[in-house]
């Protein structure tokens, strides 16, 4: 089963485990899929994490996260005077991190792969080259994106008919991105980080004041890392260690939560919402306080992710009153982070099984594409902490753990996981939602585990986000009635709704030995397919 926001990833993935490839190939052919059918997150221009569940019950976790380019500084966002330059690690060519995503998929591919790279990629050249329908949520994505795609002279006309973004059912064809992908097809990570695709991006830095060069693209690598384990109420949970907070966070929001009877609270009653929002508050603190990449800083982990840390923040929360973010130690230093992410989730015949979350940041990253080469570029550089204490345009508060220095990556909150229960797979799943991921994917599994939901109702239900600062409890519109909204107000909550949480899409399997069915929902708060047999 392939579950994603695209019905041709979703397809060209089933076909590849349809022909025999186990579930890293699928994930291959739905990650170049999706840079070309969902050009707003899918990429090659970007980065993201990948965690694989092999058939044999062995967990890994592949970042293949973008890199601050060598030459980056501290300080490079800031003007003369110390202040920060208006959008410029938002768009253009110095927003750009040095991509990850075609060596990602590689070296996934050269551990665990077992069909030819080549005929992995040839779904998304076919859709890139012949063209395909667009459908109403790229069409969408497209018209709210108009403006800074058509400023962008490097997009130049790929999205545009006539002046305008193309609309529903439009052909959107990529020739240049046909031809980028062809190279890859054919050289594997050198069709990109080397030859032709690296001398139009090094081009194209120099003629446009970026910073990626040829030495950037020979020097970067993704790492193999022991992914981040969980016990939540008896099940095992694996999800990404740094440079994404998302599982140290998701750690200590489920060991913390473990403490409590959640499934006697009632789901979103209000002490359901006011314990996991206190919760999110220590736990988002933490991320702020300490996180960065670890191949540049230490913070303590170990310490983290324990059961003695979860009790720790129990006796901080009183149960009855809301807590105040302003009384925490003020730390400063802001770290951005966009909701225009994409997750994918896998499982084959054998039970291996990948979730995959990434990302060009922003909607259409850098809103710049690489001329000649036709592949958007990421804006991950906005996800450093650019000057100490100016809060993100996601409100979101860092320190210098999460400040640029070269070939650092930047700290994220993508949170793939794979849950099982008895050595036998329980549930893949994962969601964009830049700093909403981690406290979207806590809330799925509590649905799934606590309040024993199946996939559908626990994707559908309503959700709420808190992270330390600002000091408001978000919840979706009519995610909370009246009366719980009335009693989180009289324990001292500011509250707000804001539009859809996060994009979930997930695979769960019955519990039932015999049953062993596959159960995948999309969730509808976007586009998305579920492809399965
Ligand atoms: N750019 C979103 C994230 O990394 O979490």
């Amino acid at each position: 089963m392939v579950v994603s926001v695209d019905s041709l990833a979703s397809r060209a993935g089933l076909k590849v485990l349809q022909e025999g490839g186990n579930a890293i190939d699928a994930a291959v052919t739905v990650g170049f899929t999706l840079a070309v059918t969902y050009p707003s997150a899918g990429n090659i221009g970007g980065g993201g994490f990948m965690v694989i569940r092999t058939a044999n019950n062995s967990f890994h976790a592949i970042d293949y996260r973008e890199k601050a380019p060598i030459t980056s500084a501290k300080d490079m966002f800031l003007d003369g005077a110390g202040n920060v330059i208006k959008n410029a690690s938002v768009n253009g060519y110095l927003a750009v991190g040095v991509p990850g995503t075609v060596m990602g998929l590689w070296q996934a591919h050269k551990k665990f792969g077992s069909l030819p790279w080549d005929r992995l990629v040839l779904p998304a050249i076919q859709l890139a080259k012949n063209g395909f329908k667009v459908g109403p949520d790229l069409a969408q994505q497209l018209e709210n994106f108009s403006e800074p795609l058509h400023k962008s002279k490097a997009v130049g006309n790929v999205f545009f008919e006539n002046g305008k973004t193309l609309s529903t059912n439009h052909k959107l064809r990529q020739p240049q991105l046909a031809a980028t992908l062809k190279r890859i097809a054919k050289n594997g990570a050198d069709g990109f980080y080397k030859g032709e695709t690296a001398r139009l991006i090094a081009d194209d830095m120099i003629q446009n004041g970026g910073l990626i060069s040829q030495n950037d693209l020979d020097e970067y690598e993704t790492v193999w890392r022991n992914p981040i384990y969980i016990r939540y109420r008896g099940y095992d949970i694996y999800s990404m260690p740094p440079p994404s907070s998302g599982g140290v966070v998701l750690a200590e929001i489920l060991n913390t939560a473990e403490l409590y009877p959640l499934n006697q609270y009632g789901h979103n009653s209000a002490g359901y919402v006011h314990t996991l929002v206190e919760i999110e508050r220590h736990a988002y603190y933490d991320r702020a306080r300490y996180m960065g990449d670890t191949d540049f800083i230490k913070f303590p982990i170990k310490k983290l992710i324990s059961k003695s840390y979860a009790k720790i923040i129990k006796a901080k929360i009183n149960p009855f009153v809301a807590g105040k973010s302003e009384k925490f130690d003020p730390i400063f230093s802001p770290a951005l982070e966009s909701e225009e992410t994409t997750h994918f989730s896998i499982i084959d015949k054998w039970g291996n099984a990948v979730s995959n979350t990434y990302t060009l940041n922003a909607s259409f990253g850098a809103k710049v594409m690489v001329r000649g080469a036709g592949f958007l570029l990421n804006n991950e550089m906005d996800d450093f902490s650019i000057k100490p204490g100016v809060p993100n345009i996601y409100g979101l508060i860092g320190n210098d753990a999460n400040a640029i220095a070269p070939q650092k990556r930047m700290l994220s909150s993508m949170t793939p996981v794979i849950i099982q229960k008895n050595d036998r797979l329980f549930a893949v799943l994962g969601s964009p939602g830049g700093s909403t991921i981690i406290t979207t994917v806590a809330q799925i599994i509590i649905n799934l585990i606590d309040f024993e939901m199946n996939i559908r109702q626990a994707i559908e239900a309503p959700r709420f986000h808190h992270q330390w600062l600002p000091d408001v409890v978000y919840h979706e519109k009519r995610g909370l009635n009246m009366d719980t909204i009335h009693i989180l107000k009289g324990w001292g909550y500011r509250l707000k709704s804001r539009s859809d949480l996060g994009r979930v899409q997930g695979i769960h399997l019955d519990m039932d030995e015999h049953a062993n069915i596959l159960k995948g929902w999309s969730d509808p708060r976007g586009s998305g397919a579920v492809s399965g047999n």
